[in-house]
């Protein structure tokens, strides 16, 4: 496995705000691990072997999450809360990032890779620590 750093996170973030996205999809092959960890399954979700892929799932501690493919790397994953980090609203993709709907939210906007492009939340969507091997990847 390898574990990736917040540069290497930051740097494949940036790499992937600029791409085309794909409609994010229901997560499949999705397994519970011991220590609170879940493995995605990469054969059972084709969509993420192309950059800019996305699923969706939820998970017990974090609520709902976004897994995204930001390069061909073998680390080249990452992940995401998908709660707007403002007053909490489950944001939804839009203009190839994730954006918070009203009438709760109140607009903000985020990149594919959980970047903050626009207010009034201050702060980007709450990145994951994952590994990542050529065949699933863990979302700890
Ligand atoms: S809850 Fe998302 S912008 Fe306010």
């Amino acid at each position: 496995m390898i574990a990736l750093s917040r540069r290497q996170f930051i740097c494949g973030g940036a790499a992937v705000a600029a791409l085309a996205t794909t409609p994010a999809i229901a997560a499949s092959g999705i397994k519970n691990l011991p220590g609170g960890k879940t493995e995605v399954s990469l054969a059972a979700n084709k969509v993420l072997a192309d950059v800019g892929g996305v699923v969706e799932l939820t998970i017990k501690k974090y609520g709902k999450i976004a897994l995204v493919r930001t390069s061909k790397t073998s680390n080249g994953f990452a992940a995401y809360k998908l709660a707007c980090p403002h007053e909490g609203v489950t944001v939804v993709q839009s203009n190839g990032g994730w954006k918070c709907p009203g009438p709760r939210g109140h607009g903000a906007e985020f990149g594919l890779n959980g970047s903050l492009k626009l207010g009034p939340a201050n702060s980007p969507l709450k990145p994951l620590k994952i590994t990542a091997t050529s065949k699933a990847v863990t979302i700890a």
